[in-house]
């Protein structure tokens, strides 16, 4: 049947990494494999180069570039395959913590002369804790960096992977000669090329093979004590460990150089998952049941500041969106109807008229959609997994135009609702204060709300360490905690009750005073 073809043929993922490991690159040269664009640089950098926070000309010019290329889209080997871009700034990482939920699978990309740095903790945190199957790319083999042995304990020590390498280098930097797939058996030679181009590979199905010497002298004997080391130390590879997300395949290369990135992506659009059964409120839903269903993850404030028009992106999960359709917006209550509709295909976007389980599409929107709000074709059910991450750092807002107030609270609203914090009310003063993970943020929602909404805002220092969403099942000693420590308590957006703490000691100190009140560091309160 179409639609079940059309589903399986699906990958969705996204690619990871720390600022400069080469996600961009890597990016880049994936579209060159599937043809979605003819010239290397082609694909702009979407990271804010030097991110001195009064640079807002960046920050506009990165917002440009991350609607484009929110979703690059483009055909292999019979394959659809979605890339979701993820920002580069790590001020920005709650957008990415939230594109990861939209996505099947992960590509994580690794500096060979950095190893695992802290955005990349970070965000493979994210994906261990969603079971995502991940693949990990290290990269830049043509500069001298670690050895990979060393790499690949420091991926399983800090990140808690159970690596399998299925290619190893032989050499690095100036000495690199090529890579050796373990699982082709194949000596693929290293030649710096940077556009799409079949490696030189040469069939060595046993090391012991002369020409192995010829080609490597003194690296040869290296990488045959390497690989003999290798299978008595990680597992083989398993593609059913790898898809639960219990054994992460590792591949070297060099993006820049176009190097190893073919059997990167051979591999994966073998083994990478199509979409996966997504958790509701009510139940699992299947990619292959027939009713239409979808959430947002990601909200985009169009670029002209005139029209406050915006771009939902949506996941489709179940069924087949189709355009001018009468959907259900499970939130709101409401029937809605898409008339413009927008796939992505690198960096162009094209009217579409439907769309299959694992494709994003854009819906313009004026002002609907709130970050993981559902549609379906009339069940009631949410989408779970879309949760906001507490925020680490805060700050008073107040009106700096009295004349200006109702423009302030739409645009505090409006770019809450797109995600670019959160907004906490002060229970006993009513101040409210705004939470970020980043302190860029801040300067984005002044400038952008002074940009698009006329409205100026000023700030004033709250020295907060962590906002804390409280529950319990007592209500009776929800309110006696409320009581106690009503200085520091606030509601959200949603009215949920948070508490506002000021230090590390002070979560400790109400966990103890206060047993059983569960102190939540993600708004999904599960
Ligand atoms: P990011 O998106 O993860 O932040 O990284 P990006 O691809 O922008 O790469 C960061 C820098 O690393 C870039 O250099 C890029 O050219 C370089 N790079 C990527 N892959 C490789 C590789 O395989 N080998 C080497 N030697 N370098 C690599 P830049 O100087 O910051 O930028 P540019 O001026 O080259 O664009």
């Amino acid at each position: 049947m179409h639609r079940l073809k059309e589903i399986e043929r699906r990958r969705t993922f996204a690619i990871v990494s720390h600022p400069d490991a080469g996600k961009t690159t890597l990016t880049e040269k994936l579209l060159l494999f599937g043809g979605a664009i003819q010239v290397a640089g082609a694909v702009k950098s979407n990271k804010i180069k030097r991110s001195t926070t009064s640079d807002f000309m960046e920050i506009e010019r990165q917002r440009g570039i991350s609607v484009a290329t929110s979703v690059m889209g483009f055909e292999y080997k019979g394959r659809k395959v979605n890339i979701l871009d993820t920002p580069g700034h790590q001020d920005f990482a709650e957008d990415t913590f939230r594109t990861l939920t939209a996505v099947d699978s992960a590509i994580v990309v690794v500096d060979v002369a950095k190893g695992v740095e802290q955005q990349t903790e970070k965000l493979v945190g994210v994906c261990s804790m969603r079971k995502t199957p991940m693949i990990v790319f290290i990269n830049k083999l043509d500069r001298v960096g670690r050895e990979p042995m060393e790499l690949l304990d420091e991926l399983e020590e800090k990140l808690g992977l159970t690596v399998c390498p299925l290619t190893w280098p032989l050499g690095m930097g100036s000495e690199l000669k090529g890579v050796y797939s373990l699982l082709t058996k194949k000596l693929i030679l290293f030649r710096a090329h940077s556009v799409q181009d079949e490696d030189e590979a040469i069939v060595i199905s046993d090391l012991a093979d002369e020409r192995l010497d010829n080609i490597a002298g003194s690296l040869a004997e290296k990488l045959r004590e390497e690989v003999e080391l290798i299978s008595g130390v990680y597992p083989e590879f398993s593609r059913e460990d790898y898809l639960a997300g219990e054994l992460q395949p590792v591949f070297f290369g060099s993006a820049i150089n176009n190097f190893g990135v073919a059997e990167l992506l051979n591999c994966f659009v073998d083994i990478a998952p199509p979409p996966l059964p997504a958790p509701t409120d009510e139940r699992m839903v299947d990619p292959k049941e027939e009713a239409f269903s979808g959430f947002v993850f990601k909200i985009h404030a169009n670029m002209d500041p005139k029209h406050r028009n915006r771009i939902a992106f949506l996941k489709i999960c179940s069924g087949v969106f189709q355009r001018n359709t009468v959907y259900n917006h499970v939130r709101l209550g409401k029937q809605l109807r898409f008339a413009n509709v927008t796939s992505f295909m690198a960096s162009r976007t094209e009217l579409i008229d439907e769309a299959y389980p694992g494709d994003i599409v854009g819906i313009y929107d004026t002002g609907n959609f709130r970050i993981g709000d559902t549609l379906t074709e009339g069940e009631q059910f949410r989408f779970k997994g879309i949760p906001s991450f507490s925020p680490e750092m805060f700050r008073y807002v107040l009106n700096a135009d009295p004349m200006k107030s109702k423009q302030l609270a739409k645009g505090i609203d409006q770019l809450m609702e797109e995600g670019v914090a959160q907004l906490f009310t002060s229970e006993m003063s009513g101040r409210q204060i705004i939470g970020t993970v980043g302190p860029l943020q801040f300067d984005v929602i002044q400038y952008r709300l002074e940009h698009e909404y006329g409205a100026k805002c000023r700030y004033e220092p709250a020295s907060l360490f962590k906002a804390c969403w409280v529950t319990c099942e007592d209500p009776a000693e929800l309110e006696r905690f409320r009581d106690k420590k009503k200085r520091a308590m606030a509601v959200d957006k949603l009215g949920r009750l948070c508490f506002m703490a000021e230090s590390a000691y002070s979560i400790e100190l109400a966990k103890q005073d206060f047993p059983n009140i569960r102190f939540h560091f993600t708004s999904e309160l599960t």
